[in-house]
């Protein structure tokens, strides 16, 4: 169990780093470090999720849900404001003693989510070859799906530049900057189902998930706070399917179904990091145990340095990047591809010109 001092020193860490791409955070995290009664707040979580940053989300939802307007104007995403502009501290200080009982019980019983629905520009010119390929509408399962935004990937709009634009007068439009020879689609791949899985998936009609949800992105990233919410009010007007349950015990049957319908697409994106390495393992040998009896393709954007159990192939050096690889099973015959590395959040791809 880490002590107060401990946390502190997270709180630290966490100012220095956050310090060139989330001032605000950095500002409060230097602050809430030297206020032991605050980072005492972040002893209710469990102690694997003691993270400052589930302490800022919680505050964050607080803000959110409009009990600190004081506070909110200093929160870019909410007022496009300048955080340098004044000191957070004292209204970020009252919140603190005004909510402690609040704080407590969201870090006590959260824990930080995200669901980024930039990846789906990133996805789209894999479902493209794959529908092309197979002459069959993508029936889609996403595994690790949180509030299922990334199934919808055909009610967004994409920007890529260079490249084409698709779509481009939807509510959320995902621009996408491309370098390498990127099989580029000119039109979305038909797409005949769609179905999530989650351990603990997000209800996109619920106001309180959903906020806890937005609470997770940092304030100082304003576009990608917007963008989510864009892509929610996409999502209230038809919710996502999405089942709850284990990545590992659950996909097998998603799978099967999906078979029926059109041509399987597994994706997993930023999810399978949260399983142990055994059971990244697992996952990958239920996929291909499902694969030798139906046609499947899975589409993984990874962080090879925190998915070794998949074994996934990567050109040496993008252990730390988000890795798009293709796993493929063709009448019993397995292939895997490493295709490109992407920005976490989809804001960028390149193509590999030797996919390994
Ligand atoms: C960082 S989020 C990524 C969400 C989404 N894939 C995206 O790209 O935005 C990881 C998700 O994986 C889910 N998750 C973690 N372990 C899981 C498991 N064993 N089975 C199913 N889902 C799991 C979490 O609940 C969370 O919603």
């Amino acid at each position: 169990m880490p002590d107060v001092d401990e946390l502190q020193r997270r709180f630290r860490s966490l100012a220095e780093t956050a310090a060139p791409r989330a001032p605000l955070y950095s500002l409060l995290s230097s602050a809430i470090a030297e206020d032991r009664e605050v980072v005492e707040l972040l002893t209710a979580a469990p102690a694997t999720q003691q993270a400052p940053v589930l302490l800022l989300a919680a505050t964050h939802h607080l803000v959110l849900s409009g009990v600190a307007p004081d506070l909110a104007v200093h929160y870019p995403n909410l007022n496009g404001g300048d955080a340098s502009a004044s000191d957070p501290w004292p209204a970020f200080r009252q919140l603190c003693s005004d909510h402690a009982d609040d704080i407590r019980a969201l870090v006590a019983t959260r824990h930080t989510q995200t669901n980024e629905v930039g990846r789906c520009a990133t996805f789209l010119p894999v479902f493209a070859a794959l529908a092309r390929e197979t002459g069959r509408p993508i029936a889609h399962v996403d595994v690790g799906t949180s509030a299922g935004l990334t199934l919808l990937w055909d009610r967004y709009g994409y920007r890529y530049q260079p490249g084409p634009s698709l779509a481009a007068d939807s509510d959320v439009v995902l621009p996408c900057g491309v370098r390498g020879d990127a099989p580029l689609p000119d039109a979305l791949a038909p797409r005949v189902a769609g179905v999530g899985l989650d351990l603990h998936p997000i209800d996109v009609t619920d106001t309180q998930a959903t906020r806890w949800l937005e609470a997770c992105v940092w304030p100082d990233q304003i576009d990608r706070f917007h963008r989510l919410e864009a892509a929610l009010s996409v999502a209230r007007r038809s919710p996502p399917t999405i089942v709850q349950g284990d990545a590992v015990d659950d996909v097998a049957a998603l799978v099967r179904d999906a078979a029926q319908l059109g041509h399987a697409v597994v994706t997993t994106s930023w999810a399978l990091n949260y399983l142990t390495a055994e059971r990244q393992a697992e996952f990958v040998a239920v996929l291909d145990a499902v694969g030798r009896d139906v046609d499947v393709s899975w589409v993984a954007a990874e962080s090879p340095e925190q998915t070794p159990g998949l074994a996934l192939p990567h050109p040496p050096g993008t252990e730390h990047l988000t890795v798009l690889t293709l796993r493929t099973w063709r009448a019993g015959s397995v292939s895997t591809t490493a295709l490109a590395t992407a920005h976490p959040h989809g804001y960028w791809l390149h193509w590999l010109s030797q996919p390994t």
